[in-house]
C-alpha cells in the first residue's frame, strides 16, 4: 500500500495508531490524577518494563491526561550521569513562573522562586540573567543536602499549585539512570508531599531493576509506589494493535495472518509496529494473508538488526560484547551468572565489574539473585543471528 499513508509508528516513544492493552493502566492513572489534585493520598505510579514495551508512550499519555485535568506538567528523561538537581531545576522554575502569573498565588510562587534561587547557588546550577535578580530565601532549600532541599522545593511547588487550584505532574523516564542519592532524595520529596496531601502527581518509568534500586535507596519506596509491569501485550491486544489501524484504512487481515504476527513478535509493542510497518508496505490488496506476513518478517528483522538491536550493542565495549555473546550462546534467558562465567572460562567474581557495567548501561538486568537477562526482548536471537553470519 501507499507508504505515505503507513499508519504504523515504530520508534522511541512514538504514539502507536492503536494503544492496545493498556486501558486499565490509563484508567488508573486518570483516577490517581483526580485524587491527587483533590488532596487525596495516592501511590505514585512506577512503570517497569523491558525496552520497547511502551513505557515512554504511556508517560506521554499521562502528560496529556494531566494537562486535560488542570495540571502543569514536566516530562523529563533522566540522562546517564546528569544530576537530578540539574534535571529538575528548569522544570521547577518553569512551573513556578507559570504559577506566579496567577493573581492570588503570586506570593507563594515567588517564595518558591526565591527558594529555587538559593537551591541553584547551593548546588552550583548555572542560572540565567533573570534569576540573578531574584533574592534568595535563606534557610530554605539551601542546606546542601539534596534530600532536605528537594523536599523543601516540592513542598513550595505543591503549596503554590494547591493555592492555584492546579496540580503539578512530574513524569520521569529512564529513572534507573538516577544515582542512588538522587533517587533517595526524589523518593523522600514525594513521600513528604504525599503526607501533606499536596497536588503533585508523579509517574516514573524505567527498566525492571528499578524496583530494587528504589527499595535500596529508601526502604519505604515499596509502599509509596504502585509498581506496574509493562510487558508484552496479551494475544488479543496484540492482534488489535495491528487489526484496528488496518481497519481504519479499510484493510482486512486474515486470522491466521494475525496469529502469525503475534507469534513472530511475541506480542512486544515495538516489534508489532515494526511488523505492521512492513506488512503495510508489502500489501497490495485486502485482505492481508499469511504470504504478506512471511514476506514482511525478514524485512522487519533486518531493520531491527540494523537499528534497535545494533545501537544497543554499539554501546558496549569489546569485553562487554563477549559477555553478552556468552549469555546468548546459552540459549534463552534468564541465565545464571555462574554459567556465563564458565562459558567465558573465568571466575564469576572476576566478571562482576563487567557485569555491573553492562547493567549500568541498561543492557542487562538481574531478575533474581544470581540470574541475569537481557533488557531488550529477543536480544539473544539477534546475537545468535549475528554470530551465525560472522562464522
Ligand atoms: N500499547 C501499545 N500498542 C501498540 N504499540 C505500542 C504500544 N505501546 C507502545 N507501542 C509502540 O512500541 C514502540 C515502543 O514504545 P516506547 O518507546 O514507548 O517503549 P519504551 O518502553 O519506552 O522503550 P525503551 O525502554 O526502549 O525506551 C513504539 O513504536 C510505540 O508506538
Ligand atoms: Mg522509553
Amino acid at each position: 500500500m501507499d507508504p505515505r499513508k503507513n499508519p504504523f509508528s515504530p520508534g522511541a516513544g512514538s504514539r502507536p495508531p492503536e494503544l492496545a492493552g493498556r486501558e486499565q493502566l490509563i484508567t488508573d492513572a486518570e483516577t490517581a490524577l483526580f485524587r491527587v489534585k483533590n488532596g487525596r493520598s495516592t501511590q505514585a505510579l512506577f512503570m517497569l518494563g523491558l525496552r520497547g514495551t511502551g513505557k515512554t508512550v504511556l508517560l506521554n499519555e499521562f502528560e496529556t491526561l494531566a494537562l486535560e485535568n488542570g495540571y502543569l506538567t514536566s516530562l523529563v528523561e533522566a540522562p546517564d550521569r546528569k544530576p537530578l538537581c540539574e534535571l529538575l531545576y528548569p522544570q521547577i522554575r518553569q512551573v513556578l513562573r507559570k504559577l506566579s502569573h496567577i493573581e492570588n498565588v503570586r506570593q507563594a510562587a515567588n517564595d518558591g522562586l526565591r527558594a529555587l534561587r538559593s537551591f541553584a547557588s547551593t548546588f552550583n546550577i548555572k542560572i540565567g540573567d533573570v534569576e540573578i535578580g531574584v533574592d534568595p530565601l535563606p534557610g530554605t532549600a539551601d542546606s546542601g543536602d539534596l534530600e532536605f532541599d528537594l523536599r523543601d522545593l516540592f513542598l513550595l511547588v505543591g503549596e503554590a499549585s494547591r493555592q492555584a487550584g492546579k496540580g503539578w505532574a512530574l513524569l520521569i523516564d529512564e529513572v534507573q539512570y538516577l544515582k542512588k542519592d538522587d533517587l533517595a532524595a526524589l523518593i523522600t520529596a514525594l513521600h513528604k508531599v504525599n503526607q501533606r496531601s499536596l497536588p503533585i502527581f508523579f509517574a516514573g518509568a524505567g527498566l525492571p531493576q528499578l524496583a530494587k534500586l528504589a527499595g535500596d535507596a529508601k526502604s519505604y519506596a515499596e509502599r509509596l509506589f504502585d509498581y506496574r509491569e509493562i510487558g508484552a501485550l496479551g494475544a488479543s491486544a496484540a492482534a488489535d494493535a495491528l487489526r484496528t489501524p488496518l481497519a481504519a484504512e479499510k484493510m482486512q487481515v486474515t486470522d491466521d495472518a494475525l496469529a502469525r504476527v503475534v507469534l513472530d513478535t511475541k506480542s512486544y509493542p515495538f516489534f508489532l509496529q515494526e511488523w505492521g510497518y512492513q506488512i503495510w508496505n508489502i500489501a497490495q490488496a485486502s485482505p492481508i494473508g499469511l504470504a504478506e506476513i512471511e514476506a514482511a518478517g525478514p524485512k522487519a528483522i533486518s531493520r531491527l538488526d540494523g537499528g534497535f538491536f545494533r545501537v544497543r550493542l554499539d554501546r558496549l565495549t569489546d569485553a562487554e560484547v563477549k559477555y553478552v555473546q556468552a549469555m546468548a550462546a546459552l540459549g534463552r534467558g534468564p541465565y545464571k551468572s555462574n554459567e556465563v562465567a564458565k562459558r567465558l572460562g573465568k571466575e564469576p567474581s572476576g566478571l562482576a565489574p563487567r557485569r555491573a557495567s553492562i547493567i549500568s548501561k541498561g543492557m542487562i538486568y538481574s531478575p533474581n539473585h544470581g540470574d541475569i537477562d537481557f533488557t531488550v526482548p529477543m536480544f539473544d536471537e539477534f546475537l545468535q543471528r549475528k554470530g551465525n553470519s560472522t562464522q
